[in-house]
């Protein structure tokens, strides 16, 4: 008798470690082949491998995607690099990005795709991809946009920055019967431009320069306006719609109502919404706070978060808006750069909510890993453990403590809201396609490594 032929070495097996999916955690071992998971189950089913990670008393999830993070190259290197971010992503457990396209120039045509896709694919360590603008003048390339790989389009829909103005109604619902038929899903910053340009005028006008004028200028009106506008937009039209950074409770009853009626919409909301309120203006400087949408009053975090958990919004993302702290403290409330970093500390940040038994990791996964994968069409390649999806790979230790400290972040633009939150568990190894890109805190991806999502069509 001849003996069988001996298993064909796969690349890498992680043992020991509990796999986390939305509805199941399970302990089992992983192997991982040319980038991609090959096999999953009781380790001596699996095939020998080169490599071995021991996950012993860790949890294994899939990589999260964040659906919505500025970049800011070209144009803004002074607040952030494609290196510094993917590094922070790649820490903080985030395996694939989608970068929007507020960039100088804008990312507005095919020439500015293929510049921002050059200097992305030179220096990431994370897959990523890129956000096309619709504008009032571009809406004749989207086409050659998405075919030149555009994974999504952004629209701003609520904007005061001359670099991506607000189309009017006309052009928006043109641009969504071109998304509709492109069948891709349009992200929009969905705030009422005219009722901010004219608040905004009247509150400079009255000499306001506080941090409560950004709050009045951008009220909870201008949300609700603006979802249920591109609701009926999105509804009569038939594009698919993703809904940016959701601030406020008086928006979750219009996005339901638009749900039941079968509009194809998702939500993000991201963790600034979730864990601050004006109150922590006092703590961290009131200027220091403008970010778009605001941060509002107490009492919305607490319904957000009941409509994350219940599916109402879908998706965790960050906005990760990097800016210099002093281009953040500005004396008038005008002059502020407006966002927050938040790539690097948005699992962190969950991991502790789910150390204190706010939620599960399996929520998480839903969350972060799984929703944004099928509302962008990535899923099963990525967002999931499973035969055949790449091996975006985040090994979590949910005893590893410590404190959030913008000292210790990757972004440039490290000016965290969340300095001195307590972390109780950390993401300790962070793989994209198969290679290890960060260990223990320390971004180790060589630049380059990281691919675009969707390839030219
Ligand atoms: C974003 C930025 O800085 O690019 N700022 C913000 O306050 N969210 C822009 C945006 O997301 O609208
Ligand atoms: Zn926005
Ligand atoms: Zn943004």
């Amino acid at each position: 008798m001849t003996p069988p032929p001996p298993a064909r070495l796969v690349d890498l097996v992680i043992t020991g470690g509990l796999v986390v999916a939305p509805e199941t955690t399970v302990p089992a071992a992983i192997a991982v082949d040319q980038g991609r998971i090959v096999a999953i189950g009781q380790p001596d089913a699996l095939p020998p491998a080169r490599e071995t990670i021991d996950a012993t008393g860790l949890f294994v999830l899939p990589g999260a995607i964040d659906v919505h993070v500025h970049f800011r190259e070209p144009g803004f290197s002074h607040k952030e690099t494609w290196t510094s971010a993917t590094q922070a992503a790649a820490v903080g457990g985030v395996t694939t990005v989608f970068d929007m396209p507020n960039t100088d120039p804008p990312t507005g045509s095919v020439a500015a795709l293929e510049q921002k896709h050059a200097i992305a694919a030179a220096q990431a360590i994370v897959d990523f991809g890129l956000y096309g603008l619709i504008g009032e003048t571009n809406l004749d390339q989207l086409e050659a946009m998405a075919q030149a790989g555009a994974a999504s389009f952004k629209l701003y829909m609520g904007s005061e920055n001359p670099l991506v103005p607000c189309p009017c109604d006309g052009a928006i619902v043109e641009a969504f019967e071109i998304m509709a038929r492109l069948g891709i899903r349009c992200t929009v910053h969905a705030e009422n431009t005219p009722l901010l340009s004219w608040r905004g005028e009247r509150l400079r006008a009255a000499g306001r320069t506080d941090a409560a004028a950004h709050l009045e200028q951008h009220i909870d009106l201008a949300a609700v306006e603006a979802v249920s506008r591109t609701a009926v937009f999105a509804e009569w039209t038939g594009a698919k719609v993703h809904i940016a950074h959701e601030s406020t409770r008086h928006s979750l009853p219009h996005i339901r109502f638009a749900k039941d009626r079968g509009v194809d919409m998702t939500v993000e909301t991201c963790p600034h919404y979730l864990f601050l309120s004006t109150d922590d203006g006092a703590r961290l400087g009131e200027n220091f706070m403008r970010v778009k949408p605001p941060v509002r009053e107490p009492g919305h975090a607490g319904p957000l978060w009941n409509a994350l958990l219940d599916g109402t919004i879908d998706i965790l993302s960050t906005d990760h808006a990097p800016h210099l702290r002093a281009e953040k403290m500005r004396p008038v409330i005008w002059d502020c750069a407006p966002g927050f970093p938040g790539v690097e500390t948005s699992m962190v940040l969950m991991l502790a909510e789910v150390s204190r038994g706010c939620l599960t990791l399996g929520q998480y996964v839903r969350m972060a890993c799984e929703a944004p994968a099928k509302a962008f069409g990535l899923y099963p390649r990525k967002g999931v453990l499973a035969v055949g999806a790449d091996a975006d790979i985040v090994l979590v230790d949910m005893e590893k403590t410590g404190r959030v400290a913008a000292d210790g972040l990757h972004s440039i633009g490290n000016a965290t809201p969340f300095e001195s939150f307590e972390i109780r568990g950390r993401p300790v190894r962070t793989l994209v396609r198969g290679a290890t890109v960060a260990l223990d805190g320390r971004p180790v991806g060589t630049p380059g490594w990281g691919r675009a999502v969707t390839a030219p069509r």
